[in-house]
């Protein structure tokens, strides 16, 4: 079994701009820079056996390539606890028409996906036990963040491994996006 999930990375100087913002709050496990990403469809824990259907599924997505903006800080709650700090998306019709039409061509292979709404984000840390006025004036210092627009040439089919077993995220197949 893989933990597997279909997602854009940003590139290296976009990964380095959100760097820079993973700072200044106690108790959270900051994403490291190699490993932002924005998640476009999750799996969960996938048979070995499946896994080249979803690589033929990846391929039968063609939607056009596009650019992409980041802007802003937010938070996801949840039980009145924070649980993401994320980076926030300017919103692009064609990023949702990527989503779209992969969550739809994963659906009719048969794959099982979460029905809840698409909020495109980039996860930057998880807090555990960090004060909510920390969170607070992290949230107020980095409202204006900015980055990008950067192209959008491509998707990837990612594995998530087991902390303590090399590293994190692993690129198993990478789908180009259409012109
Ligand atoms: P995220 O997109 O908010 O960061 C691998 O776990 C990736 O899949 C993470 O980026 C994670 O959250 C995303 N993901 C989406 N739904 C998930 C779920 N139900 N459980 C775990 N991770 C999920």
């Amino acid at each position: 079994m893989a933990r597997l999930f279909f997602a854009i990375v940003p590139p290296p100087a976009v990964s380095e701009l959100l760097d820079d913002v993973c700072e200044g709050l106690s108790d959270v496990d900051w994403t490291d820079a190699a490993d932002f990403h924005l998640t476009l469809a999750f799996l969960g824990e996938v048979s070995e056996r499946h896994l080249q259907d979803l690589v033929d599924v990846g391929r039968t997505v063609r939607t056009p390539s596009f650019r992409l903006e980041l802007e802003s800080v937010g938070v996801f709650s949840s039980r009145g606890r924070p649980r993401v700090l994320w980076a926030g998306v300017r919103k692009e019709e064609k990023l949702l028409a990527l989503q779209r039409v992969l969550s739809r061509e994963l659906r009719q292979a048969g794959f099982e996906l979460e029905q809840r709404k698409f909020h495109p984000h980039l996860t930057l840390g998880r807090p555990d036990d960090c004060p909510a006025d920390e969170i607070s004036d992290w949230l107020g210092r980095h409202l204006s963040l900015r980055a990008g627009p950067f192209g959008v040439f491509e998707f990837r089919l990612i594995s998530s491994q087991r902390p303590g077993h090399g590293p994190r995220y692993v690129t198993l197949e990478r789908f180009p996006l259409g012109v």
